[in-house]
């Protein structure tokens, strides 16, 4: 049963116990201050889409500027909705699935024909979470608005768990405070919603969505237009989910993570685009980011040998411009050096027996193929 307690403890506390009804409250909210304050970070793995080196040698060196610049958040959860049970996230669980070793320190959860059933459904929810907010991508429409509606979606819709509120604070930069990246224009990724973020026509806008249901993760993420897009954002939107689907269906047992980036790198080179190598995609089940680390670029034969059971995203950036990359002072929002446009499109796939499934994908959806 809730306990009476400050307003965002309150909302804390109904998104944990699902089914018990708050006479007399119609309405609380979650705050990004006390969704802070809750999910320090602790026992998730810290490798957030980043590619080995670069940013740990960036974060060394940076404080947390960014801590005034996020405004609170002022969501609605339905009382007596949400996710039961296991807290807010499930964490860096402890689980009995098989391990494979490597000649690395690296290991990489095989995942048994049930836990894919549950990756299947965290999957179809995270996708269904893109389609719910496609018509709200208009001019005029906030950033921030566009998180609520996926936000309230998730919660009190699919009583599932917005992986990304609370996560990967720490070093240098506080938790993300948000539902879903969006991720705009010369934005690459980790793009922070905002109500000052008006979207205006022919913009382009990356939607960024993990849910975790049951205790697993679902990860995916597309383009948007806002009204007509300009040529060439057309274009780059359109090249990135191809290379996507181009390192999608590289992916097959007996295949190479190399294999993967090779595929992605060469279509999207062969467009006279660039990819963006600091962030790569990651293995994700029970945690959201998880060993190997998927290179969007790379040789033939290079890097981890795919089995079946294995399942990671795929999620290249690509950039109209140089690949260079930026961090803004808020240690999340990553921009291109020379603000070009960049794209990106983001699938969960599995590795199966003789080829691979999305398990993010809603048939019909414009990141279906
Ligand atoms: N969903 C992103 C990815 O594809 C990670 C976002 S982490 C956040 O890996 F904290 F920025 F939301
Ligand atoms: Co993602
Ligand atoms: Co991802």
């Amino acid at each position: 049963m809730v306990e009476p307690a400050p307003g965002w403890m309150m909302a804390l506390q109904l998104v944990r116990e699902a089914g018990c009804g708050v006479p007399g409250l119609s309405l609380v909210v979650v705050t990004a201050s006390e969704l802070l304050a809750e999910h320090p970070g602790a026992g998730v793995v810290d490798n957030c889409g980043f590619a080995d080196g670069v940013p740990r040698a960036l974060r060394k060196s940076l404080s947390l500027p960014g801590m005034a610049a996020v405004k609170p958040r002022n969501y609605a959860v339905k009382p007596g909705q949400g996710q039961s049970g296991m807290g807010w996230r499930s964490g860096a669980a402890l689980w009995s699935a098989a391990r494979i070793g490597n000649n690395d320190p690296m290991t990489i959860n095989l995942k048994t024909p049930d836990d894919l059933e549950k990756m299947r459904v965290a999957g179809r929810l995270a996708a269904e979470v893109l389609q719910v907010v496609a018509p709200h991508v208009k001019p005029g429409v906030t950033t921030e608005e566009l998180d609520r509606i996926c936000f309230e979606h998730i919660v009190n819709v699919q009583q599932a768990i917005p992986a990304n509120v609370g996560y990967g604070g720490g070093h240098g930069r506080i938790p993300f405070p948000y539902t879903v990246c969006t991720s705009v224009n010369n934005v690459i990724c980790h793009g922070m919603p905002s109500p000052g973020k008006l979207l205006k026509d022919g913009d382009i806008l990356n939607i960024d969505v993990t849910v975790i249901k049951d205790g697993w993760h679902g990860d995916t993420s597309r383009m948007y237009f806002v009204g007509t897009p300009s040529v060439m954002a057309k274009r780059l939107v359109e090249v990135t989910r191809e290379a996507m689907f181009r390192g999608i269906r590289a992916v097959k047992p007996g295949a190479t993570l190399g294999d993967v980036g090779h595929a992605i790198q060469e279509y999207a080179e062969s467009e006279r685009f660039s990819v963006v190598r600091e962030y790569c995609g990651h293995g994700i089940g029970k945690v959201y980011h998880d060993e190997p680390q998927v290179l969007h670029y790379g040789r033939p034969g290079d890097g981890v040998l795919l089995r079946e059971g294995m399942t990671f995203t795929i999620e290249p950036m690509i950039n109209e411009g140089s690949r260079h990359t930026r961090l803004l002072p808020d240690n999340w929002t990553v921009v291109t050096k020379d603000r070009k446009l960049s794209a990106q499109w983001e699938h969960t796939v599995a590795v199966t027996a003789d080829g691979v499934e999305i398990l993010t994908r809603l048939p019909g959806d414009d990141n279906d193929p």
